[in-house]
């Protein structure tokens, strides 16, 4: 699907920029010929064989075949854009927010913000949603781009053919952190894939004394938008990211590389890095910020 549409783009790109440099010839043709003589009016103002050619030909005609070439084209590049998922394809619940995205694999009992994995080799069918206003979900390397709405599913299907890592972009703006919106795809081997996702539907870490102080001051101070997978289950009205294997995450908020450092940061005052974020300051005394920073830090 990727493919095809890429074709299409180039096809209307070259036909666009053959018809650019023709109207750019024959405008430099004609301020020449302006220039040789002084203007001739022809008695009675009406047209002559020659300017009545151009006007079909130019107007008309080549207009009329250039589009009817790219409608053909456009027709025949949506018969590979797959209407219904393949059976066996693998099904993944992602949900917009303003501003992160929640990925769900329904049948793993996976969860995991901001990163969608994916097998080489297998169909995916996403379905989209929003939990709020509109978003767009849009990975340009593997083709198509579906809005996510808060009334409805729409489920666009994809296909990985080689391993590698690409950004997505929210691609329908949604308020200040649109920019921000990104998802981490990694399409992965098939063996990589199943290790990771049944990793993300383990259980988390059973909390050890280095961090069972943290674990208190979450259950505490975070709780209750933030999931810990089993020990805690966010209100469904003020869901963050689940953070069962948080520090298996690249980034903290799609925005900082995830370390303690920036994470101290995060939490105390999350708006410095990323403004109009959902999430309030959490308000913890330094030791407290500590043992929290280190328990979250050992979700691996
Ligand atoms: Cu979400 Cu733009």
């Amino acid at each position: 699907m990727a493919r095809s549409a890429a074709a299409l783009w180039w096809l209307m790109a070259a036909l666009g920029g053959l018809v650019f440099v023709l109207v750019v010839a024959l405008l430099v043709a004609g301020l020449r010929r302006g220039r040789a003589g002084p203007v001739r009016v022809e008695p009675g103002g009406s047209e002559t064989g020659s300017s009545r050619r151009w006007l079909v030909g130019g107007g008309v005609l080549l207009p009329s075949v250039v589009l009817v070439v790219v409608l053909g084209a456009t027709v025949a590049a949506m018969r590979d854009v797959p209407v219904q998922a393949p059976d066996g394809a693998l099904v993944v619940e992602v949900t917009g927010h303003q501003y992160w995205w929640e990925i769900r694999y329904p049948a793993e009992g996976a969860v995991v913000a901001n990163e969608l994995h994916l097998p080489v080799g297998r169909p995916v069918a996403l379905r989209l949603r929003s939990a709020d206003v509109i978003h767009s979900f849009w990975v340009p390397a593997l083709g198509g781009k579906m809005d996510a709405l808060p009334d409805g599913v729409n489920t666009l299907v994809l296909q990985a053919d080689e391993a590698g890592e690409h950004t997505s972009e929210c691609a329908e703006f949604c308020g200040v952190q649109h920019t921000n919106m990104s998802l981490l795809v990694v399409a992965e081997e098939p063996d990589a894939f199943r290790a990771w996702v049944a990793a993300q539907a383990a259980p988390a870490a059973p909390v050890n004394s280095t961090g069972a102080a943290g674990a208190d001051v979450f259950a505490r101070a975070c709780s209750r938008c933030h999931a810990v997978r089993p020990a805690t289950e966010a209100e469904p009205a003020e869901r963050g990211p689940d953070l069962t294997h948080f520090a298996s995450r690249r980034t903290i908020g799609a925005i900082a590389e995830n370390e303690p450092e920036a994470l101290r940061r995060w939490i105390s005052d999350p708006h410095a890095m990323k403004t109009g974020v959902l999430m309030p300051a959490v308000e913890l005394d330094p030791h407290e910020l500590d043992t929290v920073v280190t328990y979250l830090e050992g979700l691996r």
